[in-house]
Formats: C-alpha cells, sequence, structure tokens
C-alpha cells in the first residue's frame, strides 16, 4: 500500500501523505513521492501541486529507525530536487510540527502556506546528525543567515508566526472557522485557486535565491553555540561547514553537509542520543486506556519545594489549592510563586495573559476542609515520619474516598506513611526534582499496598506535565537519589584520598555533567543531605561515608546561602580557601586514609565505576524494572551528558569485562560491603 495519495481538485494535483503517526520520511515514503511526483508531473492537466500530510502533523523528519542500518536509495535530496525543480508550482501546506528532513522539503517547495500553530524546526542535532538535504541552506535564504544557522544549530522548534521566522510562509491560514484538517486543506486549495487565477503562482527554486549574508558575528555564535550544545560537538561542526560554504551554491553546500550527515550517522555521540531519544519514547506511559480523572489538585506545604510543584500543576493547567500551616507561611509563598511567574513573563517566557492565568489557578488556604474534594493531594511538607504521619492521617479523614494521596519524600518509607491511612491503596510517591517545575525527571514511587490504577494514574499524569517518569519502588532514596549518594559517597572519599574540590568538579565538567557536584552540593545546601542521613546510623564498613560534608556543615559552612560551602562565594569567581583544604586533610589523616594521586581519567573512572555499581543493585532488587530507566534518570535528573547516552548505555561500550575487573579491584581495596560482586553481565547489553 503506497503512503501517499494523489487526486486532482480542479487542475490542482493534491498529494497527501499518509505515513502515521508523525509521517516520518521512510525509504517507503521516499519512494512512494517520487513515483507520485514522476505521474503528476507527466499529467498536462496540472498546473499546480499541493503537498499536505495526513493526520496530527506535516512529516517530522527521517525516519530515525532507519540509522542503524545502511542508507537506502531514493535518498532525500533526490526527492527534495524533484520537487525544487518540479515543472509546475508546488505549495506546501503545513500543520503540526514540520521537522528535520519536513522542514528541508518544505524549504524546496515553491510556496507555503501554514496554520499559524504550526512548529518548524531542524532537531537533527539533537540526534547527533546534520540537515542532510540542504535544508538549512535553503532556510538561509529564506529567513536569513543568522536564524536559519540558529535553527539548526539549537535543535529546538519554534512557532513559525516566530518573527524572525515571518518570511518563511507565503500565507498563514489563520481562519478561525477551521477546526479540521479537512478545513485547512479547503481553505489551502482556496489560497492557490486564487493565486493561479490572478497569475501569481511560477514555479521557484529556493536554491536560486540570492543569499543576503547579512553582518553575522561568527565568533559570538561560535561561543553561544558551543555554550548551549555542551558536550554535543555536532552543531559547532555544522556551523563550521556551513560558514565555510557561506560562498557556495546551494547544491555544492548540501554536498557537504551531506558527507556530514553520512559520516555522523553511525558515530558513538549519535547512537547515544538516538539512544536517549528512543528510551523517553519507550519509558513513556501507554496511551491511556481510561481518561485521566484529575482534575483540581491539593499541595500540602508552600515552601520552596511545595510552591514549584504548584506551578508545575498550573503550567499544565489544573487548579491547585496550596495549603499551609499559617497566614503568613502561605502569603509568602504565594507571593514567591508571583515572583516567580511575573519573572518568567518579563523574560518572554510566557505572555503577561498566560501569567495572569497560571497564577489565578493557584488558591491559597490554611483549612484542610479545602482539599476535601480534590482528585489528588501531593504533600511536599517538612522530610519527618512523624510531620508527613500526621499529614497523612489528617488526609485520610477529610478528602474524599476517590483522593489520591501523594507525597513527595525523597528518602522516607511510604509503606510507614501509608500505614497513616485506612487506605494505603491509594497512597503513591511522586518524587519531583528540584526546582520542580523546571526538572523533568519524575519518580513514581510504587508502595507495598499502591494500587496498579494509582500507578497508572500517576502515568498519565506525568505524560500531562510533561515529565520523563520513571515508576520505582521503595528502598532509601528510591533508585534516583539512592544512585546519586553513591556518586557522592566515591566523590567525598576521593576528596579523602587526596583530590581536591577543583579537580573533581573540573573532571566531572571535563566528563560532560551539568555541573560539578561539590558546587551542585553548594547550591542545593550541604545540609540538606546531611540532615537526611544523621535520621540514620553511620555505616561502620564505611568510615569516611560523608565525613567531608559533615565536617563542612560543623564549621557552618553550609553552600551558597551561607556564602561559604566547598566554595567561597564572596568573590564574583568562588575559590576554594584554604579552610576547606585543611578540613578535609585533617578528616582523611584522622582516618588514616591514604594518599594518592588523581587525574582527570581516574576520577572519571571511579564516579563511573559507583554509577553502575549501585544500578546494577537497583535493577537487581527490581527497584526499576527496566534498565532504561537508569540512564533517563541520569539524564534527566542529574544532567548526565546526554551525548553520552547514559550510564548503562556508556557501560555497553565500556565492556563488561573491563569493568568488572575494575570493580574488583576496588572491591579488594573498600571492601565488599561498598562494591559488591555483581554479575554485570545480567544488566549490561554486550555488543
Ligand atoms: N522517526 C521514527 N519514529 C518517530 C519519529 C521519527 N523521526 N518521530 C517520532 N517517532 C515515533 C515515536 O517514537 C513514537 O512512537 P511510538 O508511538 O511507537 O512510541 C511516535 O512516533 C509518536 O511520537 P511522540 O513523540 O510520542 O509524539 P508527540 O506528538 O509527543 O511528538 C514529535 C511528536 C514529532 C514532536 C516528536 O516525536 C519528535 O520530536 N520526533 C523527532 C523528530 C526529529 O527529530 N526528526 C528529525 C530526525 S533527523
Amino acid at each position: 500500500m503506497s503512503l501517499v495519495n494523489t487526486r486532482m481538485v480542479g487542475q490542482i494535483a493534491v498529494l497527501e501523505i499518509n505515513s502515521p503517526p508523525v509521517n516520518a520520511l521512510s525509504v517507503q515514503l521516499r519512494s512512494d513521492m517520487l513515483k507520485a511526483l514522476t505521474t503528476i508531473a507527466e499529467n498536462t492537466d496540472v498546473a499546480a501541486l499541493l503537498l499536505h500530510c495526513a493526520g496530527s502533523t506535516f512529516i517530522c523528519g527521517a525516519d530515525i529507525r532507519e540509522f542503524d542500518a545502511e542508507p537506502l536509495s531514493p535518498h532525500l535530496p533526490e526527492v527534495i530536487a524533484r520537487l525544487e525543480n518540479f515543472p509546475v508550482p508546488v505549495v506546501a501546506l503545513l500543520h503540526g510540527h514540520v521537522l528535520g528532513g519536513g522542514l528541508e522539503v518544505a524549504a524546496a517547495c515553491h510556496y507555503r502556506i501554514a496554520d499559524p500553530q504550526t512548529n518548524i524546526g531542524l532537531p537533527e542535532v539533537s540526534l547527533g546528525v546534520v540537515p542532510g538535504a540542504g535544508g538549512a541552506q535553503r532556510m538561509m535564504r529564506l529567513v536569513g543567515v543568522e536564524n536559519a544557522v540558529q535553527l539548526a544549530t539549537s535543535g529546538r522548534a519554534v512557532k513559525v508566526t516566530q518573527p524572525e521566522y515571518n518570511a518563511f510562509c507565503d500565507a498563514l491560514l489563520s481562519d478561525t472557522s477551521f477546526s479540521h484538517l479537512e478545513g485547512l486543506l479547503a481553505l489551502g486549495l482556496h489560497w492557490v485557486e486564487l493565486a493561479l487565477q490572478k497569475g501569481e503562482l511560477v514555479p521557484r527554486a529556493t536554491a536560486n535565491m540570492a543569499l543576503d549574508q547579512g553582518e553575522v558575528d561568527w565568533e559570538a555564535l561560535t561561543a553561544k553555540v558551543a555554550r548551549s550544545a555542551k558536550s554535543n560537538p555536532v552543531p559547532n561542526k555544522l556551523l563550521a561547514q556551513l560558514q565555510r560554504d557561506l560562498c557556495l551554491s546551494v547544491q555544492e553546500s548540501e554536498s557537504h553537509t551531506r558527507h556530514l550527515f553520512l559520516e555522523l550517522r553511525q558515530s558513538l555521540v549519535a547512537k547515544a542520543l538516538r539512544h536517549a531519544f528512543f528510551l523517553e519514547k519507550k519509558l513513556q506511559a501507554p496511551r491511556g486506556k481510561q481518561p485521566l480523572r484529575i482534575d483540581q489538585v491539593g499541595v500540602i506545604g508552600a515552601g520552596t519545594m511545595g510552591g514549584a510543584i504548584a506551578i508545575c500543576f498550573a503550567d499544565a493547567g489544573f487548579k491547585v489549592v496550596l495549603l499551609e500551616q499559617s497566614e503568613q507561611a502561605l502569603s509568602a509563598g504565594l507571593e514567591r510563586i508571583k515572583v516567580q511567574y511575573q519573572g518568567s513573563c518579563d523574560k518572554g517566557r510566557i505572555t503577561q495573559q498566560q501569567c495572569d492565568v497560571r497564577i489565578s489557578l493557584i488558591n491559597g488556604s490554611c483549612d484542610y476542609s479545602d482539599v476535601a474534594d480534590v482528585d489528588l493531594v501531593i504533600e511536599a511538607a517538612f522530610e519527618s515520619m512523624e510531620v508527613k504521619q500526621s499529614i497523612f492521617a489528617k488526609l485520610d479523614e477529610v478528602c474524599k474516598k476517590s483522593s489520591i494521596l501523594a507525597t513527595n519524600t525523597s528518602y522516607l518509607d511510604i509503606n510507614l506513611i501509608a500505614q497513616a491511612t485506612a487506605r494505603p491503596e491509594s497512597v503513591v510517591g511522586m518524587h519531583f526534582f528540584s526546582p520542580a517545575n523546571i526538572m523533568k525527571l519524575l519518580e513514581i514511587v510504587n508502595a507495598d499496598q499502591t494500587a496498579p490504577a494509582v500507578v497508572e494514574a500517576m502515568q498519565q499524569l506525568a505524560k500531562k506535565l510533561r515529565k520523563q517518569a520513571v515508576t520505582v519502588g521503595v528502598c532509601f532514596g528510591f533508585a534516583a537519589n539512592r544512585m546519586y549518594s553513591r556518586y557522592g559517597r566515591e566523590i567525598q572519599q576521593m576528596l579523602l584520598e587526596g583530590a581536591s574540590v577543583e579537580q573533581i568538579d573540573n573532571a566531572m565538567l571535563d566528563f560532560g555533567m551539568a555541573m560539578g557536584p561539590l558546587a551542585v552540593l553548594d547550591l542545593s545546601g550541604i545540609d540538606i543531605g546531611h540532615n537526611a542521613r544523621a535520621q540514620y546510623p553511620q555505616p561502620e564498613y564505611d568510615p569516611g561515608y560523608f565525613k567531608v560534608s559533615t565536617a563542612l556543615v560543623n564549621a557552618g559552612r553550609l553552600g551558597r546561602k551561607t556564602g561559604l560551602g566547598f566554595y567561597n562565594y564572596s568573590t564574583a569567581k568562588p575559590t576554594v580557601d584554604q579552610e576547606v583544604v585543611v578540613l578535609i586533610k585533617k578528616v582523611g589523616d584522622e582516618l588514616g586514609i591514604t594518599q594518592q594521586h588523581f587525574n582527570t581519567e581516574s576520577i572519571q573512572q571511579r564516579t563511573f565505576l559507583a554509577m553502575i555499581s549501585e544500578a546494577a543493585q537497583v535493577i537487581e532488587e527490581g527497584i526499576v524494572s527496566e534498565k532504561e530507566a537508569i540512564d533517563l534518570i541520569w539524564l534527566h535528573g542529574y544532567g548526565f551528558p546526554r551525548a553520552k547516552g547514559g550510564p548503562m548505555f556508556m557501560a555497553e561500550q565500556y565492556g563488561i569485562a573491563s569493568l568488572q575487573a575494575k570493580m574488583e579491584k576496588m572491591r579488594e581495596l573498600q571492601g565488599e560491603k561498598i562494591w559488591p560482586s555483581l554479575e554485570l553481565a545480567q544488566y549490561i547489553n554486550q555488543d
């Protein structure tokens, strides 16, 4: 069955692409398009061609599933050349997303008309490749060099109505009467008919348009692209290629980016980014069998976390009751929310109207009866079992029977929290990461008695909140904080063994982490983890266990909030002062820890081994059911470099035998309680 349909409407040939779910440019689609174009070109009755897509979107780019195999003919440049050189005018009718190869197709058409809600983008770099069919070069001619380069190197999609991209479309079909695709198609056909009647449509090749090079500050652009691309080298490669080719024709420049595309598609970075893309899709909740019955939400606690959770829900359009104990704490919390929204509005991230609507969705209260009718309550109060149990007992008393009762606890045993209610099946963990309205990761904690329907509802909800959710079981720190703690433990141990604060942070920045781990501790507050650990006995088999944090907290160095932590924040550029060096040395000496020489590689390797060791245990204990969840947690919770795919993906490249041998060595040095014996082959794929 062909993936394209053609029909005649008067003198207009309508070519409809129908390849659900996203009309990706698979080899079959490319081939079917070419066949249809040949047939239409032979029909002398055709005065114009209208190209559009069935379903919710225009073409969303290459079929990524084909990237692991050899590229098969016909290739996209052939389809694009056929469209661009078509004997009659070609009009692309755009809706939904116009991405990657889809944008390259649209840019090669002679005219573009679009639904104003359409998004356009060249996301190739976020998959470790580059637009290989001249899309960036044609966009330079349509919307200017700088705007096109920004689009292609950022990988981010923008609304077609964004002023910088105005010239991309010849018309926006902003008639409010259409609500369906047929309506849009009717408007598109009408536009083509009128333009034909007026004699305004002629075949015109975008590649032949003059290129206005404008005044681009390439040096500044290169620095900006490098900053935002982080550990992904591809955006800068593309930028350099486009800059080098500025004086060349589209065809010549396209052959260079095509070559780059073919070279990059099998690179490790591209494989890692594809791995990240597909694991995000795989772990997304299945499309809901039952409609989600959550309209109104209660949040207990208007502190930093509770406020950010309320914002997260209001951003997704939910009504929120924000509950606090005192009027004073409540009004301070509501004020913080207002300031935050107004800040987003001032920065242009949301409109004033969106800002007002979202603020109005959050209503404060100090009265538990105001959460009686909400469908879901998320408790974000002080991290103490006693406090949480008393809140849950109260919620159990006031909330309607169908309410789901969720806790945002980071470490506490949710089974014990559930025991404070007479409905443990309705109690679940919703562990947000700070700042909750920004961080993508959400742990849904499935406690012993949580009903499967409740977990399913939380998974659906996560999608609405635009979170990347993983479902995990109960253990200290659940999956994410438990692994992050293990990473933190190894870092503190290396400090005691003689690695410096700067060495550690620089090594992990060099690895590609979003921030150095000690700078992260300073930012979040060294006392937070310290207080959580203080509720549990110190592991006797690990004498140095977070002793550096303890020493800093005892010295009043809690991080940025006190101006002193691992770093001293009294100057514009934070520095490590002598007091910290002495403190760490003193703890190491007291414990009799042997000093070692560290370098970037040895630090990166130790932390990586610790991540894998704990990840394997988390999988072994069934805390996560899929090993892909590990990579998702690190990518979306802790700033692990996406271009490396996540620890489990890296472990596959590293090789099991080599990892096993290195862990064995650590076990000999530090004991099997810290480095347990693990059959890594059970958890890590082998090439
Ligand atoms: N190739 C192959 N499959 C693709 C795809 C592509 N380019 N884009 C999306 N899909 C698949 C998804 O894996 C998902 O499959 P599933 O239903 O089996 O899980 C399905 O299409 C729907 O995608 P989803 O992301 O769930 O839908 P959405 O409506 O939330 O988002 C897009 C749609 C197009 C915005 C999003 O999928 C996307 O950004 N895709 C990547 C586009 C891209 O990078 N193209 C350039 C390739 S070089």
